[in-house]
């Protein structure tokens, strides 16, 4: 077990482009992070850094404090966890899972390797599988025994890059659970790289947002969400993505085409002196103004609109309606389109309705939005103007008490079975 603290930590290739940038995280013991954000932002290359497969080109890596920049991977104890597994045909599970023992040649006794790889196999629940070969086993048992290999090692960290993302959609839920449960009950120091939003939400304790080798915020999921610092980890984290219009202070209220919007003074009060703003408003906020009780409606604004079209999905469903931006907000949406690695952010709002909803496209249909929740976002440096920072990080702070005390409870739970197995 581990903390590792990335200290500035800049890589240039060959060619001089700085594919991480200045990047600074403080890892704590047992804690799992993740790293997402678009493809090229670096995600790849800082793990490699930190598990010492690419030189560090400026800045410091601590593991427990010690500086570790000029160590080989093999003296950094820390174990990878590769898309591809990396397993050996020919061998079995068992020797699969044993080989980074082997490897240390004469370290480990016969009798302690069976012990490592017999513990790691139940935990994994591979016990029964240990004779057969890589061939023979689903994707996710694979990815078990990839694992498994981490463990014997008692590796001070795990390093995953994207290990999941060889594998169908329901088996990736299903690893998703396993790999968070595991590690939970391992309680070690993780490191996961995705750029699947489920992955990053359901898994991290924080996770850090990089964008073009830059670290955006690194936060727990609900403070990614509901305070956002800038309008990239808004728009990337969130799926559909949250809604961004151009919005104009007039007489104290907000000119949208969405027609004109109350919105909480204090969060108006962010916007003086700008002549517009980008109203950040997630599809949730909206509603079928016809589900929406009374006494809440004037809690938010009612407006008149027409959809284009809807998607009923069950549990609820989706409603898209289209704007027109003035030139320079188009300008801002593409730019911002290009961040995010999408082809072009269309002047197009989404909403999610419940699934009663009668609202059918091509008709006038009342829709109700909950003001009190909207973003502003400065247009020129895409910077939040209502973030609230403490709101924030007591949302984290809460992330990191509710780890702390699942890795207490999962660690008191092992000694007490062990004492009973004695
Ligand atoms: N060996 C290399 N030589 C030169 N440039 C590289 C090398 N490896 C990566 N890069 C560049 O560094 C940047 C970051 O690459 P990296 O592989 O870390 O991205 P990533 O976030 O992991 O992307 P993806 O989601 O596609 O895996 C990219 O712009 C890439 O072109
Ligand atoms: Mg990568």
């Amino acid at each position: 077990m581990a903390s590792i603290t990335l200290q500035n930590l800049v890589k240039k290739y060959g060619d001089g482009f700085p594919a991480v940038n200045d990047v600074s995280i403080d890892i704590d013991d047992g804690e799992f992070i993740i790293l997402v954000g678009p493809s090229g932002c670096g995600k790849s290359t800082l793990l490699r850094m930190i598990v010492g497969l690419e030189d560090i080109t400026e800045g410091e890596l601590l593991i427990d404090g010690e500086r570790v920049n000029d160590k080989a991977p093999r003296d950094r104890n820390l174990a990878m966890v590769f898309q591809n597994y990396a397993l050996y045909p020919h061998l079995t599970v068992y020797e699969n899972i044993a080989f980074p023992l082997r490897l240390a040649k004469g370290k480990h006794s016969e009798e302690e390797t069976n012990k490592r790889v017999q513990a790691a196999a139940a935990t994994l629940e591979l016990t029964e599988h240990l004779e057969r070969k890589p061939a023979n086993l689903s994707g996710g048992q694979r990815q078990r025994v990839a694992m498994g290999r981490a463990i014997v090692r008692q590796a001070d960290a795990f390093l995953f890059d994207e290990p999941l993302s060889n594998l169908d959609a329901k088996l990736r839920g299903q690893m998703r659970s396993e790999i968070s449960q595991m590690q939970r009950r391992l309680g070690v120091t993780s490191v996961y790289v995705t750029h699947d939003q489920t992955e990053a939400m359901t898994l991290g304790d924080r996770v850090a947002v990089l964008k073009k080798g830059i670290l955006q915020q690194i936060a727990s999921p609900r403070e990614l969400y509901e305070e956002p610092t800038n309008i990239f980890v808004a728009g990337f984290i969130g799926s559909p993505s949250m809604n961004f219009i151009p919005g104009q202070v007039e007489n104290g209220k907000l000119q949208t085409v969405l027609g004109e919007l109350e919105i909480p003074q204090h969060k108006l009060d962010k916007a003086e002196g700008k002549k517009i703003v980008m109203v950040g408003i997630r599809p949730e906020f909206f509603e079928d103004a016809k589900l929406v009780d009374e006494a809440k409606k004037p809690l938010g604004a009612t407006f008149t609109t027409r959809l284009t079209h809807t998607e009923w999905l069950g549990n609820e469903q989706y409603g898209y309606m289209d704007f027109d931006p003035a030139p320079e907000v188009r300008d801002l949406l593409n730019s911002l389109a290009k961040d995010l690695d999408a082809d072009e952010l269309k002047p197009q709002i989404v909403v999610t309705l419940d699934s009663a909803s009668r609202i059918r496209a091509g008709r006038d249909a009342e829709l109700w939005v909950d003001t009190r929740k909207v973003h502003l976002f400065d247009p020129e440096t895409g910077n939040s103007l209502t973030r609230d920072p403490e709101a924030g990080a007591a949302l984290t702070q809460e992330a990191i008490q509710d780890r702390q005390d699942e890795i207490e409870a999962a660690r008191s739970e092992a000694n007490a079975s062990g004492q009973q197995a004695s």
